[in-house]
């Protein structure tokens, strides 16, 4: 589907469907020259996701569709994000080729024009997302355009801007959603290699185990040991047309297919650990988004890319290997391979590249799931400015985040008795923060976040634009915020 955006006259000519937002309790205020009968939305109230379609049999469009966006204070970005994916989806199911979504300006102005525009393209985009790549009887879209009208300037930017963070999201659902045999290590670069070639303000390198060897990357190696599969540290680089504010590194775990290793999982729902490179595919995702969307950082996407296989020559539980900064780890459970993986990711990040930040994106517990659930990701920031910047980029993104400790007490935990660090807190329960702790000993005194996907990157509640037994692309939107409004000031200023 083609995303434009147009003010909000003149109305086009001709177009399958014309959508008209409208709030509660207000008549909805058709486009100029858009007629229907006086009784067609008599029974309408304008609630929230409320949709009325009638056919006019003549004007620029025969068939109407009203769509309630609910009370005027309680608009935000989320519902207009789920009311842009209800009028794509309408518009899919009434087979419209193509449609135009008015947005008058009481609702733009209700939660400001530029979020209003960039909501609505989100929606819009993500809710006409599927994946049927593997369907032999997949049919093509029929919507092929869809026009947002919307006044003035701001709201044209930020609908620019939300088609491309939508861009980066619908990119990471299709890595998460791809079978593991057709997402391989090999196959992330190629992915990261694919965005690079979109940009040329992105660069895109990659170091394979010969030279992670050289580097002295024990700790990830000893996670692609046991797969036929060759691993790979992606580097991807974005340059700013502006000058920089700073440099800012985001790291994901890339694990293509976690079986556990030789502490192998058991059989039900093992599928569902293809969706293990979530924080690759966020990494990744932000990567395809700032091919569209210009930010005022140097940023870093770093990117461990392996599968956890059990074979002849896989690591077994009680081996200790050595990282990239000499740390020696005792790997009592080769189920906990993402923390090993991004051991030698963050070192390499510390060390060569040097950030302001790190942010690392994982679906490293399950431990996460039973505490947030699939609604929230589990975070744990270095600073109070950190953990602000997320929450507040989360709730303005639809994806929450909530904070959880790591104290000095848990960095005990995590000693071992036989090497430097052991890769599991051993029954002592709060498993999220374990691994949290594991990580912090590998990125020395730069400010960083971990930020737990486990639960958000698969099977949130439906909304619309996002949800379902289904990857969500979680975390790609979210570090596109962070950097736009990372150099604001305080939060409300804005
Ligand atoms: N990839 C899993 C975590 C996971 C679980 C992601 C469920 C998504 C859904 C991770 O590698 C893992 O296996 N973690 C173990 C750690 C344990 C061995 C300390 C876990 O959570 O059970
Ligand atoms: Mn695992
Ligand atoms: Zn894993």
């Amino acid at each position: 589907m083609r995303l434009t955006c147009k003010e909000l006259s003149p109305v086009p000519k001709s177009t399958d469907l014309v959508v008209v937002l409208a709030l509660q309790g207000k008549k909805p205020v058709l486009p100029t020259g858009v007629r229907v009968a006086t009784s067609a939305f008599s029974g309408f109230k304008g609630e929230f996701r409320e949709a009325a379609l009638t056919d006019t049999g003549k004007g620029p469009s025969t068939k109407v569709l009203v769509l309630g966006v609910g009370k005027r204070d309680e608009l935000d970005p989320e519902r207009l994000r789920r009311v842009g994916a209800i009028a794509a989806k309408r518009a899919e199911e009434e087979g419209a080729a193509n449609a135009a979504l008015f947005c008058p300006d009481t609702v733009a102005t209700a939660v400001g024009a530029a979020r209003a525009g960039r909501a609505l393209a989100e929606g819009a985009v993500m809710g006409s997302y599927r994946y049927d790549k593997f369907k032999s009887d997949k049919k093509p879209a029929k919507l092929k355009a869809l026009t947002l009208h919307g006044k003035g300037r701001e709201f044209r930017a930020g609908a620019k801007r939300g088609e491309g963070a939508a861009g980066g999201n619908c990119f990471a659902r299709d890595l998460q959603n791809s079978p593991a045999n057709h997402m391989r290590p090999r196959d992330l670069l190629a992915a990261a290699r694919k965005v690079a070639g979109r940009s040329a303000q992105i660069r895109c390198k990659a170091l394979s185990e010969a030279e992670m060897k050289k580097l002295g990357m024990g700790s990830l190696l000893s996670v692609s040991r046991g797969s036929s599969e060759p691993a790979y540290l992606i580097h991807l680089t974005y340059e700013p047309k502006r000058r920089s504010k700073g440099k800012i590194a985001f790291v994901g775990k890339g694990v293509t297919f976690d079986s556990g290793g030789i502490s192998i999982k058991p059989s039900p729902k093992m599928d569902e650990m293809k969706y293990d490179m979530s924080g690759a595919a966020a990494v990744i995702g932000v990567f395809h988004a700032l091919g569209d969307i210009d930010v005022p950082y140097e940023v870093h996407g770093v990117v461990a890319a392996s599968e956890n296989m059990p074979d002849a020559s896989a690591t077994k539980p009680g081996d200790v290997v050595t990282a990239m900064d000499g740390t020696t780890i005792e790997v009592l459970n080769t189920d906990a391979e993402g923390r090993l993986v991004l051991a030698d990711a963050l070192c390499y990040t510390a060390k060569k590249i040097k950030p302001d930040t790190i942010l690392d994106l994982a679906t490293l517990t399950g431990a996460v799931v039973m505490a947030l659930g699939h609604e929230l990701t589990g975070i744990f920031p270095t600073s109070d400015k950190l953990r602000d910047d997320l929450l507040a980029a989360g709730a303005e993104m639809g994806e929450l985040c909530w904070p959880l400790p790591l104290l000095d007490c848990h960095k005990e935990q995590v000693k071992s008795k036989v090497a430097d660090l052991r890769n599991i807190n051993s029954g002592q329960g709060n498993g999220s923060t374990a691994g949290a702790a594991f990580l912090a000993g590998f990125v020395g005194d730069i400010e960083w976040c971990h930020l737990d996907i486990a639960g958000t990157a698969w099977g949130s509640v439906e909304r619309d634009w996002v949800g379902g037994p289904t990857g969500s692309g979680v975390g790609a939107r979210l570090l596109i915020e962070y950097l736009e409004t990372r150099a604001d000031g305080p939060k409300g200023a804005r």
